[in-house]
């Protein structure tokens, strides 16, 4: 998609979609009132028919019937809000892109007067586009995927391009790959997305400057002393593997950070099996892992002065013969020991392996992601995904470009009271806790293993995957996370 910046009126603009953001009951703006004229008068009646007040999310579309040089209108209601957040115009590039892909329309225009931040507002309209765009068609054989929007210019009267813009425009550009890789993986069939494809996808999509890919079999894990990994993969007919992908920026370094991805390519609870209900959407549980490799993929392209390691153990949870058992018990390679009463609680027992191994090199900070626990989704709900962390200044620092992103992330409390709830009879920990505060215990498991090093969890159980169609993903794996990780990564 090219974007560029025009200085014309609505007028004159030729484009097969012409949009026009919208105030709630600011109907009498200048834009308006030109095109209304242009139309007519069939403009304003047609937006009193239909009860258009530019309330937030509201759209209306007009053929403009060869009476100006675009074909169609699109009006988007951006609500009442003086200055508009970037949430309000991701959406509303969302809604167009969809609403040009409904007219056929390659070559969108948009009258850009936004009140606040420029640069912002440019941003997340674009994001939104590219958000909305993606589709997963591999397997269908009927189908016709809607035409890419070839051309976006964003124009008023006095607009001129700025390197500003430009900027904040190419690092959407650049990270939005890293949004798709992410889906594409999740979304793959769990035959298709096992371990040993996570690595060869890593190779393939981690490359350019300063990044090195490791992917681990069975024996380098063994002789690592990855035991969670192992024990999870025993039920498995494939081999696990160890991902392991690094970036070293071109200067010094100023930060050492690692992110650590759960990568369960299919759970099936192993020998604690789950209904098969529960089991329908599990190829979603390597979403942690796929998040790690779509921002890993990223980072060359970035051009930011810190090193980052990922870190993405991954196997799939199945019961078999050889399976892992309720009551073994798994010693890890920081001495720990967590008895397994609950197969199905097996993302702590991976991440227990990363984190420690992380750990040992002392990054500045540890950042996880993973689908952990249903109990988190019961909290948050599809929307929202659970932040933990040791180090308030790093979930503040967090949340900050979670709400920039629109990717929302609400924290949630590290209770060491609950830390009675996971004491074993038997080992340092058992891997389930009671019936309550699941997403809690399912954490104060983790921060087992962190050491005193700053550290976020992030519990994506619930944005990981759409249930269905959402303004800025349609059904599936959603790449949460990418985005905001990127962020924060460039905000150091
Ligand atoms: N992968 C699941 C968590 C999950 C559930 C992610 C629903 C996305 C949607 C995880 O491995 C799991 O099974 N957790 C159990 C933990 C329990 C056995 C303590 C859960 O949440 O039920
Ligand atoms: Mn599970
Ligand atoms: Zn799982």
């Amino acid at each position: 998609m090219e974007t560029r910046f025009r200085d014309i009126g609505v007028e004159a603009i030729r484009a097969d979609l012409l949009v026009v953001p919208v105030q709630e009951k600011k109907l009498e703006q200048a834009p308006l009132r030109a095109l209304d004229r242009r139309l007519r008068g069939k403009l304003s009646e047609r937006i009193q028919k239909s009860k258009f007040t530019g309330a937030e999310g509201s759209a209306l579309l007009y053929p403009a019937s060869g009476l100006l040089p675009s074909s169609h209108l699109l009006l988007l209601g951006m609500g009442q809000a003086k200055e508009i957040e970037s949430d309000v115009w991701r959406k509303a590039g969302a809604r167009a892109r969809r609403e040009a892909a409904g007219v056929g329309a390659v070559d969108i225009a948009l009258f850009f007067a936004p009140a606040g931040s420029p640069e912002q507002a440019a941003a997340a309209i674009v994001e939104g586009m590219l958000l909305a765009s993606y589709q997963f068609n591999k397997y269908r054989s009927n189908s016709k995927p809607s035409d890419a929007v070839r051309q976006l210019t964003f124009f008023r009267p006095g607009l001129s391009r700025s390197a500003a813009l430009e900027k904040s425009i190419a690092t959407v550009l650049r990270t939005m790959p890293g949004v798709y890789l992410a889906r594409d993986l999740i979304n793959e069939p769990p035959s298709v997305t096992t371990a040993r494809f996570l690595g060869e996808q890593a190779r393939r999509h981690c490359r350019g400057r300063g990044v090195t890919v490791e992917v681990w079999g069975k024996q380098k894990i063994a002789a690592m002393k990855l035991n969670g990994l192992l024990a999870v993969n025993r039920g498995s007919q494939e081999e696990p593997r160890f991902i392991k992908i690094h970036y070293r920026p071109s200067g010094k370094p100023h930060k050492r950070i690692a992110l650590i991805g759960k990568g369960i390519t299919f759970d099936s609870g192993g020998l604690s099996l789950k209904p098969s209900k529960s089991m329908e959407t599990m190829k979603l549980d390597m979403s942690g892992g796929a998040a790690v490799i779509g921002a890993m993929s990223r980072l060359p392209h970035l051009g930011l002065d810190i090193e980052v390691t990922g870190y993405i153990p991954t196997t799939d949870n199945l019961p078999g013969a050889n399976a892992q058992k309720p009551g073994d018990v798994i010693r890890y390679l920081n001495g720990k020991t967590i008895e397994v009463l609950n197969t199905d609680a097996e993302g702590r027992l991976i991440l227990a392996d990363g984190l420690a191994l992380a750990a040992q090199q002392k990054p500045d900070y540890m950042i996880n992601l993973a689908t952990l626990t249903g109990a988190c989704m019961v909290a948050l709900g599809t929307e929202v995904g659970g932040l933990f962390s040791n180090n308030q200044p790093l979930a503040d620092q967090l949340l900050r470009c979670a709400q920039d992103t629109g990717e929302k992330l609400w924290q949630l409390p590290l209770v060491k009271e609950y830390r009675e709830l996971i004491k074993s009879s038997v080992a340092d920990m058992k891997n389930i806790g009671g019936s309550h505060g699941g997403a809690i215990t399912a954490a104060l498991i983790l921060q087992e293993f962190v050491g005193d090093i700053p550290w976020a969890h992030l519990d994506i159980a619930g944005p990981a995957f759409a249930e269905s169609d959402t303004p800025l993903c349609n059904k599936g794996g959603t790449g949460f996370g990418v985005r905001t990780v990127l962020k924060f990564l460039s905000t150091l």
